[in-house]
């Protein structure tokens, strides 16, 4: 049984306040949880950039990459996986849309 079928789903917003090509932070526990919206899908990673930690929300958002301030590394918003350097990875953590509503799971998936 992977961690997303025993997590507790919390409500963050409406599905409408994070338009497509935006992102969104929300505490979750004791994380920050990035919510991007890649053209009407949802996804959420841990707000840490796995470099040197810099909130990944400072960063840009464009054409569905993600880009930290820092050192420009770059990540799909959709996989979560690097694009420059390769083979580093997000933390993602589950996300559904139930009634227009965003929930976030309040712990990350295992990948
Ligand atoms: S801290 Fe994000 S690229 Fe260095």
């Amino acid at each position: 049984m992977s961690q997303a079928n025993v997590c507790k789903f919390i409500d963050v917003c409406a599905s409408d306040d994070v338009w497509i090509g935006e992102m969104l932070v929300f505490d979750v526990g004791q994380r920050e949880v990035l919510v991007m919206n890649v053209q009407g899908e949802f996804h959420a990673y841990d707000n840490v950039c796995p470099h040197q930690s810099v909130p990944l929300a400072e960063g840009s958002f464009e054409d569905g990459v993600l880009t930290c301030r820092a050192h420009q590394w770059t990540f799909d918003a959709r996989s979560g996986c690097s694009i420059n350097p390769s083979a580093e990875r997000l933390t993602k953590y589950p996300i559904r849309i139930e009634n227009n509503r965003v929930l976030l799971g309040d712990s990350p998936l295992d990948t």
